[in-house]
């Protein structure tokens, strides 16, 4: 098994890019299923959940070509209608097939997703909101069945918004018959992006990133181009990455406006910070030592539980006591261990932890559990003095695009040993 090994204690400099989102890319690539015609997908990162993506809608039938960073995908036919275990257990986000199988096909059989290192995630909503629809959904020997002839639209209310199972309602809605609306819709970003990229194939999609969206169900979908947004937590990770080593950096190609809320927490730990329309940045070479804050993980807009690893990162190395409290997942805190290990003062009390500011961390050995725990342990690696070697590093490449070679170009030092 790969891992990455770093020598901490520089302070980054310059200016990267970021790549496009992973989790867009993730439904839109599922979304091309619903419809005929040639899909061209651009600014679509070379992560593995996006080839694992490319992988199932291959074994679904689907003609998939990977060009650089654009995906051309053509399901004018489907072989087959399941979604193994075998590639569910390695990605949650497979679930996402579920909903343009069953709207377009009539049937999807997909393998129930299992635990995970964040804590019980379950798919009630999702199966829920597909039987407002008219499906018969049952879960039989770990897969989930569903059917129906042709959906129909339905109001639908999600009890938690939930941003996979609003991305499988829209991409199912879009192709029943009548008009569903979901409330307490999920508001993320992605699902903009989704619900744009849905519109321009002849969806009738409305009120995407507001809490009640209303689908119109249409016939069939076309093909079409889009491309897709980019990545605010690949974003998010630089930016904390700069702040983090006392760095000065600029976080180009990205949408500012959607990481208001961690910009706005950095600003209150004392990081300059400021964006233009594709831009942040990002400077905190002033102040001696930055301030500790308190944050509140909560669903879009607020601050995104996907930073949360890189912020307790930072926050083990400001002044003063922090407490951060986790509100979308059970057990987020995997973390946590591995940062204690590099001389952090943290306490876990519940869903919450208080992390006392030490004035440096120390490089160390330690091991990723998932793929943001695994940035997060990258992020204090940067900082912390001596080497730090970071052990299982599949989580990360998951989720980021060419990381070290990026942070390489900020002048870290970083570089990953063949396992
Ligand atoms: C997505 C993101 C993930 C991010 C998360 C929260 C993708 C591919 N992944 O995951 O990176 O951390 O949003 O921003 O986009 N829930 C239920 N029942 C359901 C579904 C969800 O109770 O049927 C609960 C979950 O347990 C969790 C909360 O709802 O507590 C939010 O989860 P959800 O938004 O569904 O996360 P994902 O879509 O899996």
């Amino acid at each position: 098994m790969d891992k990455i090994v770093i020598a901490g204690g520089l302070p980054l400099q310059g200016e990267v890019l970021v790549s496009g989102a992973k989790n867009s890319a993730l439904p839109i690539l599922a979304s091309t299923i619903l419809g005929g015609g040639e899909c061209v997908i651009s600014n679509v990162p070379r992560v593995v959940d996006v080839v694992t993506m490319g992988k199932l809608l291959d074994i679904l039938g689907a003609d998939v070509q990977h060009e650089g960073n654009r995906a051309v995908i053509k399901a004018d036919v489907i072989r087959s209608t399941q979604a193994p275990y075998d590639l569910v257990k390695t990605m949650r986000a497979s679930v996402l097939v579920l909903g343009p199988l069953l709207a377009r096909w009539g049937e999807a059989v997909v393998s129930l997703p299992g635990g995970c290192a964040i804590g019980s995630r379950p798919v009630n909503l999702h199966l829920a909101g597909l039987a407002k629809l008219g499906a018969e959904v049952s879960i039989e020997h770990g897969y989930i069945r569903a059917k129906a002839k042709r959906l129909r639209g339905a109001p639908i209310y999600c009890d938690v918004p939930t941003v996979t199972g609003t991305e499988n309602l829209m991409m199912a809605a879009s192709l029943a018959q009548g008009t569903t609306v979901i409330e307490n819709a999920a508001k993320e970003p992605e699902i903009v992006d989704l619900a744009d990229f849905l519109n321009k194939r002849g969806a009738r999609i409305a009120g995407a990133g507001t809490d009640v969206v209303t689908i119109e169900g249409v016939r069939e979908l076309r093909g079409g181009d889009h491309e897709v947004i980019p990545d605010r937590i690949e974003a998010g990770t630089y930016v904390v990455a700069a702040a983090i080593t006392k760095g000065a950096v600029s976080v180009a190609r990205c949408r500012p406006e959607h990481l208001e809320p961690l910009l706005n927490k950095l600003r209150e730990a004392g990081v300059a910070i400021s964006v233009e329309k594709e831009r942040i940045h990002v400077d905190a070479t002033a102040p001696a030592r930055l301030k500790g804050v308190d944050v509140r993980t909560l669903p879009f807009p607020g601050f995104p539980t996907d930073m949360q690893a890189q912020m307790v990162a930072l926050l083990s190395v400001v002044e003063g006591t922090s407490i951060i409290t986790e509100t979308v997942f059970e057990s987020r805190f995997m973390h946590v261990e591995e940062l204690r290990r590099m001389g952090a003062d943290i306490r876990v009390e519940g869903n919450r932890v208080v992390v006392t500011g030490r004035e440096r961390l120390a490089g160390a050995p330690v091991m990723a559990s998932d793929l943001r725990a695994s940035a997060g342990l990258i992020l204090a690696g940067l900082a912390a003095e001596g080497t730090t070697e970071v052990l299982r590093v599949y989580h990360l490449d998951r989720g980021y695009e060419r990381i070290e070679e990026k942070l390489r170009g900020l002048g870290a030092v970083i570089e990953r040993r063949k396992g």
